[in-house]
């Protein structure tokens, strides 16, 4: 099973707002931008796949993001959501067996900051589009050494590039 990290992370390195408010926060879940053209490719490259993500992150979506088993993680026993189609675990391992257990072919975290950290020693590759601008916000990717990833491709588009780094 490949496990993959999806991000879109600013020049400066913040993924989300965190406690910073923006008036159009709402429309924009926790973001701090809003990229069509990066929601697209997040949107094709994850479509079919399970997604793996921290409870705020879930909580910034508002709802489960469709055609995709949305995993959601919490240290919070009694969590419950008004929706059939989410899986909740309490640990990112037992996300990650259960995934095992599926037998998936790939799996996708998607964030935010708290799960990145902590997936980014035990995923194989990453997809990470690198804003072309920094960003104002509290919520930052995880720090990582370039040298044991190889960018196995690159694609410009308007405002980002993709970078799809494997672990060497
Ligand atoms: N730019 C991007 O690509 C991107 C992608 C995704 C998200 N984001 C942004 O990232 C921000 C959210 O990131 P965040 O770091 O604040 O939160 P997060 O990683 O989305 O979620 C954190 C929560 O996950 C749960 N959790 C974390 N570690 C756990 C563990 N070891 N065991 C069990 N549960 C665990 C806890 O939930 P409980 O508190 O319920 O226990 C914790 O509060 C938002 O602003 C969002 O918009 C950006």
């Amino acid at each position: 099973m490949r496990k993959i990290i999806i991000s879109a992370v600013a020049k400066n390195g913040v993924i989300g707002l965190g406690s910073v408010t923006k008036p159009d926060r709402k429309k924009n879940g926790d973001l701090p931008w809003h990229i069509s053209e990066e929601f697209r490719h997040f949107k094709q490259t994850t479509l079919g796949y399970p997604i793996i993500m921290g409870r705020k992150s879930f909580d910034a979506l508002g709802k489960p993001l469709p055609k995709r088993e949305n995993i959601v993680i919490s240290r919070n026993r009694g969590l419950v959501y008004p929706f059939n189609d989410i899986k909740i675990f309490n640990s990112l391992n037992k996300a990650f067996e259960y995934c095992e257990e599926k037998q998936y072919e790939k799996i996708f975290v998607i964030g935010g900051g708290q799960i990145y950290a902590q997936a980014i020693n035990q995923v194989d590759e990453m997809i990470i589009s690198k804003l072309d601008f920094d960003a104002e916000g509290e919520v930052f990717f995880p720090a990582f050494d370039e040298h044991e990833w190889e960018i196995v491709k690159r694609d410009k588009r308007e405002q980002f590039e993709i970078f799809w780094y494997k672990r060497k």
